[in-house]
């Protein structure tokens, strides 16, 4: 693999200062009379400079975190701030100027992120008319911005096209370009690469890379994509409207060989009350179920299956 070393070389998450923080994330669904919990007090903190996915089955919530966390959506409970600002009491107005100018979204469908009507360089423009920004004021100027993204994303060539005139993959480069004009603190991408065939898909990925390695952008990815979700260094997973589990990769050169590998570790997350979810594969590999055992160790919690021979079918 390729992405070995690259992976490494970002900015990573570090110890930088939280960007976005989910505390126990509540969204309800009521349509027709029947309730759903999307979302059942998911925690997240994402660092500012990080490149994740998240990951997790069809109807786990992740759309419903990522339209959330885009300002399309209120939360039922809980918290959720992102870059200072606080979602669940923002006014109005306060969510358009957050949209506009703190987060940039890229969808699934690449006809929903470009307007039909307008080139490459309009899509990409148009951001940085709607927030009237000062340093951007000025047609020229705004257009010079413009054609620096698509350059930046490898689709300069086609900014005099419109979006009916661009492969898919064209398509969603100049949709990054459009989501990152107006230098959000947050880039967020639901399934951007969905459409696409595995070849486009990873260039639309290294792209995201190149935005969050160039402009620092902090990017979350929604995707079902393994390859993709194999290249970040931290991959979260979403399991019944609660983050479950966490893989963190890194690489390690032996010092013997100088071969760098890297390494991938899978973590639980432990939320305020202790409570922890363990990964389905490894409750089923022991067949643990309704109760396990547990011995506390100097540095570790041993987990067993029930052994009293119990209250067990
Ligand atoms: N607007 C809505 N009204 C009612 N129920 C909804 C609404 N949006 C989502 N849901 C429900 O919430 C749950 C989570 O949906 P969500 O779209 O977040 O899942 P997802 O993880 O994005 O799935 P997928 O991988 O298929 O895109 C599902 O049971 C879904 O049917
Ligand atoms: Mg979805």
């Amino acid at each position: 693999m390729t992405t070995a070393t690259a992976t490494d070389s970002g900015p990573g998450p570090g110890p930088g200062p939280a960007l976005i923080t989910c505390d126990r994330l509540v969204r309800v669904f009521s349509t027709a009379g029947v309730e759903v919990q999307a979302l059942q007090g998911l925690n997240l903190v994402v660092r500012e400079g990080e490149l994740m996915a998240l990951v997790g089955a069809s109807g786990s919530g992740k759309s419903t975190l990522m339209n959330i966390l885009a300002g399309l959506d209120t939360p039922t409970a809980g918290a959720a701030r992102v870059a200072d600002r606080d979602l669940l009491t923002m006014t109005a107005a306060d969510r358009l100027s957050y949209r506009r100018e703190t987060v940039g979204f890229v969808w699934q469908q690449t006809s929903r992120n470009l307007l039909p009507y307008l080139t490459a360089a309009q899509n990409a423009a148009l951001p940085l008319q709607l927030a009237g920004s000062r340093r951007h004021r000025g047609r020229r100027i705004r257009a010079q911005r413009a054609l620096e993204l698509l350059e930046l994303l490898h689709v300069a060539d086609c900014r005099d096209r419109h979006p009916h005139e661009l492969s898919g993959g064209q398509q969603q480069r100049v949709a990054i370009a459009v989501a990152l004009a107006n230098n959000p603190a947050v880039l967020l991408a639901d399934e951007p690469t969905g459409e696409l065939d595995s070849g486009t898909a990873a260039q639309i990925f290294d792209a995201f890379r190149t935005a969050n390695e160039t402009l620092g952008t902090t990017i979350v990815i929604v995707t079902h994509d393994q390859a993709v979700a194999g290249e970040v260094r931290r991959t979260v997973a979403i399991r019944d409207g609660r983050t479950s589990t966490e893989v963190l990769r890194r690489s390690e050169v032996d010092a013997g060989t100088g071969r760098e590998t890297v390494v991938a570790r899978e973590y639980a997350m432990l939320d305020r009350a202790g409570r922890l979810q363990l990964p389905a594969d490894y409750v089923r590999a022991l067949d643990m179920r309704d109760r396990v055992a547990l011995e506390l160790e100097t540095d570790h919690i041993a987990v067993r299956p029930d052994d009293s021979g119990e209250g067990r079918a």
